[in-house]
């Protein structure tokens, strides 16, 4: 797009980042939430924002506070992630899924607080499956002939099935995003950490790119890397 080498890699781009981690309720002071702190995808709001770009900031619930200079779209449940996150990719340049998105979510939600009683048996949570959103990003984006880089964050494990990275590969090729950002976790590892390392898989088949050091770091480079799909290889 004939930007000069002076300006800033992200400049005139909207970028939009879900960040945390969704909660389900279950009655109205319970809920099923995961791990996730927010931090990665609030440092990664600061790096596009410090690129140059405009964030907005679509927040499940976070341990930090979201940084200045970005919008900010406060979600609590995948449904709701899921609406705003269609909403936004509407004027999107870029889309990153940082957030920690619940598969499931209770089949009911109770209006009133599930009380223990000795009389009946104990309760069973059933749950049901939550939409893929970032598949429907991608589904999206194809359907209206939309140029707009989507970008996935995956946590493996690893496990006796298949090594971190044959997970990942997998995982890119069945969500059809861009990238995706690989990071290997152990129980103590990653959440709410303040560093991390992470491999970025690319969907056009180039070498995986490793990048560590702490959230920021990271994001710098995920942010720089975003900056080169758009300003080299898009058309
Ligand atoms: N994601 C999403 N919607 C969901 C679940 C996940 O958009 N319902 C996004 C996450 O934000 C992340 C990516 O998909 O960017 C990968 O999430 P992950 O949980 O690793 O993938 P899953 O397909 O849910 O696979 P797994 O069974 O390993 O949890
Ligand atoms: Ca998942």
């Amino acid at each position: 797009q004939g930007r000069s080498d002076y300006q800033l890699p992200l400049a005139g781009r909207t970028v939009t980042i879900s960040a945390g981690g969704t909660r389900e309720p279950l009655d109205p002071v319970r809920f099923l939430g995961n791990r996730s702190s927010g931090k990665q995808g609030v440092a990664l709001a600061v790096a596009a924002r410090n690129a140059g770009a405009s964030v907005r900031l679509l927040a499940a619930h976070m341990e930090v506070p979201p940084p200045a200079g970005v919008e900010v779209v406060t979600v609590e449940t995948a449904l709701q992630l899921r609406e705003a996150a269609l909403a936004a990719a509407a004027d999107s340049d870029v889309i990153i899924m940082a957030a920690a998105v619940a598969d499931f979510r209770p089949a009911e939600i109770s209006d009133t607080k599930i009380k223990k009683r000795d009389d009946t048996a104990d309760p069973v949570i059933t749950l049901v499956r939550n939409p893929d959103i970032l598949q429907e990003l991608v589904e999206l984006r194809d359907g209206a002939q939309r140029t707009q880089l989507i970008v996935g964050f995956a946590a493996e494990t690893g496990d006796g099935q298949g090594d971190v990275l044959a997970y990942a590969e997998a995982k890119l090729r069945r969500k059809g995003c861009d990238l995706l950002v690989v990071n290997h976790v152990g129980t103590d590892k990653v959440f709410g950490q303040d560093s991390n390392s992470v491999v970025i898989l690319a969907r056009s088949g180039s070498e995986p790119q490793l990048a560590s050091g702490t959230k920021s770091e990271v994001s710098g480079a995920v942010i720089t890397r975003i900056g080169f799909e758009l300003n080299h290889v898009s058309p």
